[in-house]
């Protein structure tokens, strides 16, 4: 049986976050479905807030006022505690991970260079070119190789080991052997991204299929306010790829059918440059209504900018839509519809990133230590993964100080590899008609058309009846590769459990919040209802389907304001 002090599950941002800061002190081990430098942080693209007003637009910024837009930006329900810490880190992070050498682009006078992004005061957003996270997880894995941390990769991990109220490590799948692995420690850190892929037309990689949330609900773990799924405004339509916000945040325009600048309509201040949920609304209501083109899409207009620009602050942009769709939005204005992008609930934490299990703690999108509430602000991701993987190894570190005993668990660790086991074993000795790909894409299609951009109440019914049928219709998937070696179909198979399982903790609790607020938008329900709904829904597991309860939302001081934009 493997053993390091600290496990932290997940190579990018968040874990490599954790890892760099726990492993001076502690042995700390990474275990990673892939190479670090190929976690899905690697595709946030246009940037980092921190309020270091280096921007002459942004000389006037600071914490206090990014914490005010995150919290608006939140539709009120992110803890207020928080949110401050975080915005209060987001310098310090910053430098931190500058001075690492993360090669950020540079304003005339040497700053780092901050472009204005949606729902923001002040241009805030750090940036290098459009390949900002590319760059921080380079800076972040170069500093782990720097100090020798142990990485496990091709691991998958199946399956979390409680005990009581502890938790004693994971069992991973060794992609590369086909064998079962159990990893004890006296922490375990989740940081493997988020579950976007239980969504159709998804910017995320394939491996955010929020394997670790899952495994955590299913041994009792809660999730908290799943509910709020964040719709980008801008994925290049027809493969759902991002087209960084940093494109409408140096003056990108959106156009419809007709030639409109039709945010004017929507967001008449910030235009453009309003928060993800109503400009992903927006798009959505144009295309709803016939201004769409095709029916389909709208354009992400650029020319304007002149070529310099474009080649200068978004080069990569260029290159995927020239790749992709051959349009040079140098040319061409780029077609672009809303896409699935980031989950905003995950395994309920506190605001050091912990659980309720002494030694579980969770951090970047794997987790929910509630800063992103109903809506996330574009560029609060990449700073939510450095600010609380830090935090969160910075407080394991200290528990584990504090513990007076170690090594616990081996017999917990076995039975959790035995069950495993045996949950593989029979997984592959079904035999039926169900392709487990069929029943992946009909929940995905589901997801995306029933608990997408606009809800309400009968057609969430109907996907929430659609997910008890797929998972009716799983237990007669027939996994055809028997192997041993990278058996991509019994993964695929094992973690679509997983994932119909998240699909129904986000669907029962958008059911059950019978308001409007941020990502959560139902045409049954049109407003927000504070009086009912200001708080978190807190998901946990049951055989018999997801169980509902809620806790209260942190206030400190401000009071939930109607928003405009
Ligand atoms: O649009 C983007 O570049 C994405 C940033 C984010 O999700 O924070």
């Amino acid at each position: 049986m493997h053993y390091h002090k600290i496990l932290v599950v997940g190579g990018g941002l968040a874990g490599l976050r954790a890892a760099v800061e726990s492993a001076p002190k502690m042995d700390t081990a990474i275990i990673s479905q892939v190479h670090p430098v190929r976690s899905h942080s690697g595709a946030a693209q246009g940037g980092v807030n921190a309020p270091l007003a280096n921007n002459p637009k942004g000389k006037d910024d600071s914490w206090e006022k990014h914490a005010y837009d995150t919290t608006k930006g939140s539709d009120f329900l992110a803890d207020q505690d928080a949110v401050e810490f975080m915005t209060a880190q987001a310098g310090p992070c910053i430098y931190e991970i500058e001075h690492w050498g993360c090669p950020f682009s540079r304003t005339a006078d040497g700053k780092i260079a901050q472009r204005p992004f949606g729902g923001a005061g002040f241009p805030r957003t750090c940036y290098a070119a459009d390949k900002t996270g590319l760059y921080m997880l380079h800076t972040l894995w170069e500093r782990s190789v720097k100090l020798n941390i142990p990485l496990y990769e091709d691991r998958v991990m199946v399956d979390l080991v409680l005990e009581g109220d502890k938790c004693r490590g994971v069992i991973c799948l060794n992609m590369k052997t086909g064998e079962l692995e159990p990893f004890m420690g006296e922490a375990v850190i989740l940081a493997s991204g988020g579950s976007g892929q239980i969504y159709a037309r998804s910017t995320n990689a394939l491996i955010s299929t929020g394997s670790a949330q899952a495994a955590a609900y299913r041994r009792g773990v809660p999730l908290k306010d799943m509910e709020f799924v964040q719709f980008h405004p801008t994925s290049l339509f027809g493969t759902n790829i991002l087209m960084t916000e940093g494109a409408r945040g140096e003056g990108g325009y959106l156009i419809n059918s007709d030639g409109e600048r039709f945010m004017s309509k929507y967001a008449p201040s910030a235009m453009e440059l309003g928060p993800r949920d109503i400009v992903s609304r927006s798009i959505q209501t144009e295309i709803n209504e016939g201004r769409g083109i095709e029916g389909q899409y709208v354009y992400l207009d650029l020319r304007h900018l002149g070529r310099k620009k474009i080649l200068e602050r978004l080069p990569g942009i260029r290159d995927l839509a020239m790749n992709f769709v051959d349009v040079d939005p140098i040319e061409k204005p780029v077609p672009i519809q809303p896409g699935q992008h980031y989950t905003m609930g995950g395994i309920a934490t506190d605001i050091d990133g912990a659980t309720k299990f002494g030694g579980l703690y969770s951090a970047g999108e794997c987790g929910c230590v509630s800063v992103h509430g109903a809506n996330r602000l574009g560029g609060n991701s990449l700073l939510d993964t450095v600010v609380f993987g830090k935090r969160s190894a910075a407080v394991a570190v200290e528990y584990i100080l504090a513990k007076d005993e170690e090594k616990q668990g081996e017999a917990a660790m076995m039975k959790g590899l035995r069950e495993t086991k045996e949950r593989i074993e029979s997984l592959l000795s079904q035999r039926g008609e169900e392709n487990h790909a069929d029943i992946r894409e009909e929940m995905r299609e589901s997801m995306y058309t029933r608990v997408g951009i606009f809800r309400e109440g009968d057609s969430m019914q109907e996907c929430l009846d659609k997910i008890h049928e797929l998972k009716e219709r799983y237990s007669r998937v027939t996994v055809q590769n028997k192997g041993m070696r990278y058996n991509v179909d019994l993964m695929r198979a094992y973690e679509l459990e997983g994932m119909l399982d998240v699909a129904e903790a986000i669907t029962v609790g958008a059911l059950k919040r019978e308001e409007s607020r941020g990502a959560h938008s139902r045409l049954d329900f049109k407003e927000r209802d504070d009086e009912h709904f200001l708080k978190h829904t807190i998901a946990r597991y049951s055989e018999k389907g997801t169980l509902i309860d809620y806790s209260p939302v942190t206030i400190t001081k401000y009071e939930p304001v109607a928003r405009r934009y």
